[in-house]
């Protein structure tokens, strides 16, 4: 996917010679989630402003070509502006031709489209003598049922303070798998556990601004959701959940987690009251919170942290057998491979075949992009002793009815 980014955040510039008159001007790039390659192919893309209130004005279409590195956008403007105002810079062409409210996950993942999400700027308000934007941009993106969840990020390099495509392939799945309950997905069973069953308890690890577990929190009626990330993300995803609009009975907080630290001290504040963990191959039952979902996306990037990321997954089966690890990664390098090595050593085993698929829009710079969704089980969790029980009585029915075919050929 490709990310339209603020290089030079949205200025309001006065004419000189006219007090009244002003024009906005901004710096752009179109870069992968990386930041290390730029979008391939020629584009439009389009520039607007909305106010407060949600008028829309100066739309002016500017001229991406493949080998851009940058692209300068200048909005001129023969009033000077009064009052909060926004700056979209996006794509149109397969949204509506412009004022565009939102990225629609749907027109954004569809092969036609260049995959390229907009950019929100922070409003400038040149009343308040708010004349340059805050140095951040947000996503805005459109689940079914016009839903929207909005995800601010941060304009600099921190990998924990932007999106990630992963995080936006996952959340676009759940979307599709929550509004379509015929869909078939690795993590349906996961995601609607049935009738009779309580509002589930998620719990996400590296959540970056949290845009997975803001659109698991959109979509899950009586659910608690808990986003975790180093404390450097804590800002931006404070900020991200206090847009946040969960669905009924739902609750979201972020808690610092570093999977370096030994103990989920983070997590003593549990989200129901403590509970001892169900039975399990673990001698002393743990108390703590339990979780039925853990959720990870693209937090398997860089192999030198894995194998603490996969520790601290073992310490949550430890407390919760019978939680279900949807991971999301976008496989950058070989390498990342180690992943599944310490997975299956920590005794973690893959649940419900390889997992899916998502083909991620792109141009050619980026081709035959993919993001996998897998879903694990520790072994202590119930559901496999259950299944091998089931799997033996069966073969020994299956023996059992031939030893009497036979018996009864003889008999014959
Ligand atoms: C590539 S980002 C993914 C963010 C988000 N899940 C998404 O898909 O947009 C990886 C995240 O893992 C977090 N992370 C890396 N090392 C960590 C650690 N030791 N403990 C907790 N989080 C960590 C980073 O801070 C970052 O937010």
């Amino acid at each position: 996917m490709r990310y339209i980014r603020f290089l030079k955040p949205p200025r309001i510039i006065q004419d000189d010679q006219s007090p009244t008159k002003c024009s906005l001007t901004c710096l752009i790039t179109i870069t992968s989630d990386l930041g290390d390659s730029f979008l391939t192919e020629d584009a439009s893309i389009d520039a607007e402003t909305q106010y407060e209130g949600g008028n829309w004005s100066n739309f002016k279409r500017f001229n991406w070509t493949n080998g851009m590195r940058t692209l300068p956008i200048k909005l001129p403007q023969t009033y000077l502006y009064t009052g909060n105002v926004t700056l979209r810079v996006g794509l149109n062409e397969f949204h509506s031709p412009a004022k565009c409210e939102t990225d629609k996950f749907e027109i954004l993942f569809d092969k036609k489209s260049h995959g390229i999400v907009s950019a929100y700027s922070a409003p400038l308000d040149p009343d308040r003598e708010r004349k340059e934007a805050e140095r951040l941009i947000e996503r805005r993106f459109e689940l079914s049922g016009q839903r929207v969840i909005s995800v601010w990020e941060e304009t600099g390099e921190s990998i924990a303070r932007h999106v990630w495509d992963a995080g936006v392939a996952l959340s676009y799945h759940i979307d599709q798998v929550l509004a379509n309950p015929e869909y078939e997905s690795p993590i349906a069973n996961a995601l609607n556990p049935g009738p009779g069953t309580e509002g589930l308890r998620i719990l996400e690890l590296g959540t970056g601004c949290g845009i997975v577990g803001i659109t698991l929190a959109t979509l899950l009626p009586h659910a608690s959701v808990i986003l975790t990330d180093l404390p450097e993300a804590s800002d931006i995803v404070t900020r991200n959940l206090s847009q946040a609009q969960p669905a009924k009975s739902t609750t979201l907080r972020f808690q610092t987690l570093d999977w370096d630290d030994e103990e989920l001290s983070a997590l003593t504040d549990p989200i129901k009251p403590s509970e001892p963990a169900g039975p399990s191959e673990h001698s002393t039952p743990i108390k703590g919170p339990t979780f039925d979902v853990l959720v990870v996306a693209d937090c398997t990037y860089n192999p030198d942290s894995s194998p603490a990321l996969v520790r601290t997954m073992q310490r949550i089966a430890k407390i919760s057998p019978e939680v279900t690890i949807i991971v999301a990664m976008k496989k950058r390098h070989p390498s990342e491979d180690v992943f599944f090595d310490l997975m299956a050593e920590s005794g973690f085993r893959l649940a419900e075949g390889d997992g899916v698929q998502i083909e991620l829009p792109c141009d050619e710079g980026c081709a035959n992009e993919v993001v996998h969704v897998y879903v694990y089980r520790h072994r202590s969790y119930k559901g496999y002793a259950v299944a091998a029980a089931t799997a033996k009585q069966g073969a020994r029915m299956r023996d059992e009815g031939g030893a009497q075919r036979k018996k009864k050929r003889r008999i014959g």
